[in-house]
Protein backbone atom coordinates (compact mmCIF):
# COMPACT_ATOMS: atom_id res chain seq x y z
CA UNK A 1 0.00 0.00 0.00
CA UNK A 2 1.41 3.29 -0.81
CA UNK A 3 2.56 5.97 1.75
CA UNK A 4 3.34 8.50 -0.52
CA UNK A 5 3.27 12.03 0.56
CA UNK A 6 1.54 14.84 -1.74
CA UNK A 7 2.95 18.39 -0.70
CA UNK A 8 -0.37 19.88 -2.13
CA UNK A 9 -2.40 17.93 0.60
CA UNK A 10 -4.02 19.74 3.44
CA UNK A 11 -2.55 18.67 7.31
CA UNK A 12 -3.12 15.63 8.76
CA UNK A 13 -3.51 15.14 12.84
CA UNK A 14 -3.13 11.38 13.41
CA UNK A 15 -4.12 9.77 16.22
CA UNK A 16 -3.73 6.42 17.15
CA UNK A 17 -4.63 3.88 20.32
CA UNK A 18 -6.04 0.82 21.66
CA UNK A 19 -10.09 0.60 22.00
CA UNK A 20 -11.46 3.34 24.80
CA UNK A 21 -8.40 4.82 25.06
CA UNK A 22 -10.07 8.02 24.53
CA UNK A 23 -9.14 8.90 20.79
CA UNK A 24 -12.35 9.95 19.43
CA UNK A 25 -13.30 12.26 22.19
CA UNK A 26 -10.01 13.66 22.11
CA UNK A 27 -9.68 13.84 18.31
CA UNK A 28 -13.04 15.39 17.89
CA UNK A 29 -12.38 18.10 20.32
CA UNK A 30 -8.63 18.79 18.99
CA UNK A 31 -10.56 19.32 15.82
CA UNK A 32 -13.27 21.63 17.02
CA UNK A 33 -10.68 23.97 18.74
CA UNK A 34 -8.26 24.35 15.81
CA UNK A 35 -10.63 24.34 12.83
CA UNK A 36 -9.60 20.86 11.31
CA UNK A 37 -12.23 17.82 10.29
CA UNK A 38 -12.56 15.21 12.52
CA UNK A 39 -12.72 11.53 11.01
CA UNK A 40 -13.21 8.59 12.54
CA UNK A 41 -11.36 6.11 11.01
CA UNK A 42 -12.89 3.49 13.00
CA UNK A 43 -16.48 4.45 11.73
CA UNK A 44 -15.34 3.10 8.03
CA UNK A 45 -14.32 -0.39 9.39
CA UNK A 46 -17.30 -0.55 11.71
CA UNK A 47 -20.24 0.55 8.97
CA UNK A 48 -18.57 -1.99 6.76
CA UNK A 49 -19.09 -4.81 9.29
CA UNK A 50 -22.79 -3.89 9.73
CA UNK A 51 -23.15 -4.31 6.20
CA UNK A 52 -21.77 -7.69 6.13
CA UNK A 53 -23.81 -8.81 9.27
CA UNK A 54 -27.23 -7.05 7.47
CA UNK A 55 -26.41 -8.59 4.90
CA UNK A 56 -26.42 -12.20 6.49
CA UNK A 57 -23.05 -12.90 5.55
CA UNK A 58 -20.61 -14.86 7.86
CA UNK A 59 -17.64 -11.99 8.80
CA UNK A 60 -14.90 -15.63 8.55
CA UNK A 61 -16.28 -16.16 4.97
CA UNK A 62 -13.62 -14.70 2.90
CA UNK A 63 -15.10 -14.46 -0.91
CA UNK A 64 -18.39 -13.60 0.19
CA UNK A 65 -17.23 -10.72 2.26
CA UNK A 66 -15.07 -9.59 -0.53
CA UNK A 67 -17.89 -9.79 -2.93
CA UNK A 68 -19.75 -7.67 -0.96
CA UNK A 69 -16.68 -5.20 -0.73
CA UNK A 70 -16.38 -5.12 -4.41
CA UNK A 71 -19.84 -4.10 -4.99
CA UNK A 72 -20.39 -1.96 -2.06
CA UNK A 73 -20.30 2.00 -2.51
CA UNK A 74 -19.46 3.75 0.26
CA UNK A 75 -20.24 7.82 0.39
CA UNK A 76 -17.65 9.69 2.70
CA UNK A 77 -18.48 13.67 3.25
CA UNK A 78 -18.61 16.29 5.89
CA UNK A 79 -21.07 17.69 8.54
CA UNK A 80 -20.29 20.74 10.77
CA UNK A 81 -17.08 19.59 10.57
CA UNK A 82 -17.30 16.04 11.63
CA UNK A 83 -16.81 13.46 8.52
CA UNK A 84 -19.75 11.13 7.13
CA UNK A 85 -19.91 7.94 6.04
CA UNK A 86 -22.71 5.52 4.49
CA UNK A 87 -22.34 2.37 2.86
CA UNK A 88 -25.18 1.63 -0.52
CA UNK A 89 -26.82 5.15 0.82
CA UNK A 90 -27.83 3.44 4.25
CA UNK A 91 -26.53 5.35 7.59
CA UNK A 92 -26.80 2.63 10.90
CA UNK A 93 -26.28 5.32 13.49
CA UNK A 94 -26.34 3.81 16.47
CA UNK A 95 -26.28 0.37 14.64
CA UNK A 96 -22.33 1.35 14.15
CA UNK A 97 -21.77 0.34 18.22
CA UNK A 98 -23.93 -2.60 18.28
CA UNK A 99 -23.01 -6.05 20.33
CA UNK A 100 -22.23 -7.66 16.84
CA UNK A 101 -20.75 -4.93 14.99
CA UNK A 102 -17.90 -4.94 18.46
CA UNK A 103 -17.35 -8.63 17.88
CA UNK A 104 -16.89 -8.67 14.48
CA UNK A 105 -15.25 -5.52 13.61
CA UNK A 106 -11.29 -6.71 13.66
CA UNK A 107 -12.09 -9.68 11.82
CA UNK A 108 -13.37 -7.52 8.93
CA UNK A 109 -10.31 -4.92 9.35
CA UNK A 110 -7.81 -7.76 9.29
CA UNK A 111 -8.69 -8.43 5.32
CA UNK A 112 -6.46 -6.00 3.63
CA UNK A 113 -8.52 -5.80 0.79
CA UNK A 114 -10.70 -3.92 3.01
CA UNK A 115 -7.89 -1.94 4.35
CA UNK A 116 -6.80 -0.77 0.97
CA UNK A 117 -10.36 0.31 0.14
CA UNK A 118 -11.25 2.45 3.20
CA UNK A 119 -7.22 4.02 3.39
CA UNK A 120 -7.96 5.36 -0.22
CA UNK A 121 -11.44 6.64 1.12
CA UNK A 122 -9.61 8.61 4.57
CA UNK A 123 -6.96 9.90 2.39
CA UNK A 124 -9.39 11.24 0.31
CA UNK A 125 -10.74 13.28 3.17
CA UNK A 126 -7.11 15.42 3.58
CA UNK A 127 -7.46 16.26 -0.34
CA UNK A 128 -10.45 19.07 0.51
CA UNK A 129 -9.53 19.70 4.13
CA UNK A 130 -7.12 19.84 7.19
CA UNK A 131 -7.92 16.80 9.55
CA UNK A 132 -7.52 15.51 12.87
CA UNK A 133 -8.00 11.41 11.88
CA UNK A 134 -7.96 8.74 14.82
CA UNK A 135 -7.44 5.17 14.67
CA UNK A 136 -5.42 2.25 14.65
CA UNK A 137 -3.04 2.67 11.77
CA UNK A 138 -3.15 6.32 11.16
CA UNK A 139 0.53 7.27 12.03
CA UNK A 140 1.74 4.25 10.28
CA UNK A 141 0.05 4.21 7.62
CA UNK A 142 -2.64 6.29 6.18
CA UNK A 143 -0.80 9.32 6.99
CA UNK A 144 2.42 8.07 7.62
CA UNK A 145 4.35 11.38 5.73
CA UNK A 146 2.46 13.50 8.67
CA UNK A 147 4.90 14.99 11.38
CA UNK A 148 1.87 15.31 13.88
CA UNK A 149 1.41 12.12 15.41
CA UNK A 150 -0.32 10.74 18.48
CA UNK A 151 -0.48 7.71 20.42
CA UNK A 152 -3.53 8.16 23.26
CA UNK A 153 -2.72 4.69 25.91
CA UNK A 154 -4.47 3.58 28.83
CA UNK A 155 -4.39 0.85 31.50
CA UNK A 156 -6.58 -2.20 29.96
CA UNK A 157 -8.40 -1.96 33.27
CA UNK A 158 -9.58 1.85 33.47
CA UNK A 159 -10.42 1.06 29.33
CA UNK A 160 -12.56 -0.97 30.58
CA UNK A 161 -13.97 1.07 32.63
CA UNK A 162 -14.73 4.03 30.66
CA UNK A 163 -16.81 1.29 28.29
CA UNK A 164 -18.64 -0.17 30.51
CA UNK A 165 -19.76 3.17 31.89
CA UNK A 166 -20.96 3.54 28.70
CA UNK A 167 -23.19 1.08 29.03
CA UNK A 168 -21.74 -0.87 25.90
CA UNK A 169 -21.10 -4.65 25.62
CA UNK A 170 -17.46 -4.62 24.34
CA UNK A 171 -14.55 -7.14 24.50
CA UNK A 172 -11.63 -5.10 23.89
CA UNK A 173 -9.07 -6.91 25.26
CA UNK A 174 -9.93 -9.61 22.67
CA UNK A 175 -10.01 -6.96 19.83
CA UNK A 176 -6.70 -5.35 20.67
CA UNK A 177 -5.33 -8.54 20.73
CA UNK A 178 -6.44 -9.20 17.03
CA UNK A 179 -5.61 -5.22 16.36
CA UNK A 180 -2.10 -5.63 17.27
CA UNK A 181 -1.32 -9.25 15.89
CA UNK A 182 -2.95 -8.87 12.55
CA UNK A 183 -0.77 -9.27 9.43
CA UNK A 184 -2.01 -5.75 7.80
CA UNK A 185 -1.46 -2.84 9.36
CA UNK A 186 -1.47 -3.56 13.23
CA UNK A 187 -2.01 -1.67 16.02
CA UNK A 188 1.45 0.12 16.46
CA UNK A 189 3.01 3.05 18.06
CA UNK A 190 4.27 4.92 15.40
CA UNK A 191 8.09 6.35 14.71
CA UNK A 192 8.39 9.72 16.69
CA UNK A 193 4.89 9.19 17.72
CA UNK A 194 4.06 11.65 21.26
CA UNK A 195 2.45 9.20 23.45
CA UNK A 196 0.41 10.10 26.25
CA UNK A 197 -1.14 7.62 29.06
CA UNK A 198 -4.44 9.25 29.67
CA UNK A 199 -5.14 6.60 32.50
CA UNK A 200 -5.36 9.20 35.04
CA UNK A 201 -6.33 12.19 32.88
CA UNK A 202 -9.19 13.91 31.97
CA UNK A 203 -10.11 14.49 28.27
CA UNK A 204 -9.26 18.43 28.64
CA UNK A 205 -6.36 17.48 30.52
CA UNK A 206 -5.13 15.02 27.15
CA UNK A 207 -6.44 17.61 24.77
CA UNK A 208 -4.20 20.26 26.25
CA UNK A 209 -1.04 18.05 25.99
CA UNK A 210 -2.16 17.32 22.61
CA UNK A 211 -2.21 21.23 21.48
CA UNK A 212 0.93 22.04 23.44
CA UNK A 213 2.58 19.88 21.44
CA UNK A 214 1.33 21.30 18.13
CA UNK A 215 1.78 24.50 19.02
CA UNK A 216 5.46 23.24 20.53
CA UNK A 217 5.74 21.61 16.45
CA UNK A 218 4.65 24.62 15.20
CA UNK A 219 0.62 24.28 14.54
CA UNK A 220 -1.14 26.22 16.29
O1 LIG B 1 -13.73 3.34 19.38
P1 LIG B 1 -12.98 2.06 19.45
O2 LIG B 1 -11.56 2.29 19.84
O3 LIG B 1 -13.63 1.01 20.28
O4 LIG B 1 -12.95 1.41 18.01
P2 LIG B 1 -13.01 2.09 16.62
O5 LIG B 1 -11.99 3.18 16.51
O6 LIG B 1 -14.41 2.41 16.31
O7 LIG B 1 -12.50 0.91 15.68
C1 LIG B 1 -13.22 -0.30 15.57
C2 LIG B 1 -12.31 -1.34 14.97
O8 LIG B 1 -11.98 -0.97 13.63
C3 LIG B 1 -10.97 -1.57 15.66
O9 LIG B 1 -11.05 -2.47 16.75
C4 LIG B 1 -10.13 -2.12 14.53
O10 LIG B 1 -10.36 -3.49 14.33
C5 LIG B 1 -10.67 -1.38 13.30
N1 LIG B 1 -9.87 -0.21 12.91
C6 LIG B 1 -8.73 -0.45 12.18
O11 LIG B 1 -8.38 -1.60 11.95
N2 LIG B 1 -8.01 0.60 11.71
C7 LIG B 1 -8.36 1.84 11.96
N3 LIG B 1 -7.64 2.84 11.47
C8 LIG B 1 -9.51 2.10 12.74
C9 LIG B 1 -10.24 1.05 13.22
O1 LIG C 1 -12.21 6.38 20.64
P1 LIG C 1 -11.86 5.53 21.80
O2 LIG C 1 -12.51 4.19 21.77
O3 LIG C 1 -10.38 5.43 22.02
O4 LIG C 1 -12.40 6.25 23.11
P2 LIG C 1 -13.65 7.24 23.31
O5 LIG C 1 -14.85 6.61 22.75
O6 LIG C 1 -13.25 8.61 22.88
O7 LIG C 1 -13.72 7.32 24.90
C1 LIG C 1 -14.20 6.28 25.71
C2 LIG C 1 -14.87 6.87 26.96
O8 LIG C 1 -13.86 7.23 27.93
C3 LIG C 1 -15.68 8.12 26.69
O9 LIG C 1 -16.91 7.99 27.39
C4 LIG C 1 -14.84 9.24 27.27
O10 LIG C 1 -15.62 10.30 27.77
C5 LIG C 1 -14.12 8.53 28.42
N1 LIG C 1 -12.83 9.18 28.84
C6 LIG C 1 -11.80 9.31 28.01
O11 LIG C 1 -11.93 8.93 26.86
N2 LIG C 1 -10.60 9.89 28.37
C7 LIG C 1 -10.42 10.33 29.59
N3 LIG C 1 -9.26 10.87 29.93
C8 LIG C 1 -11.45 10.20 30.49
C9 LIG C 1 -12.66 9.61 30.10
Amino acid sequence: MSTASDPTEHRAIAIDGPAASGKSSVARRVAERLGFVFVNSGAMYRIFTWWVLENGIDCSDREAVLRLLAKAQFECGEVDGVATVAVDGREPGEGLSREDVNANVSVIAAYPEVRERLVAAQRAHRQTADVVMEGRDIGTVVFADSPYKFYIDASEEVRQQRRRAEGIEDSISERDRKDSSRVASPLAVADNAFVIDSSELTLDEVVEKVLAKLRQDGLS
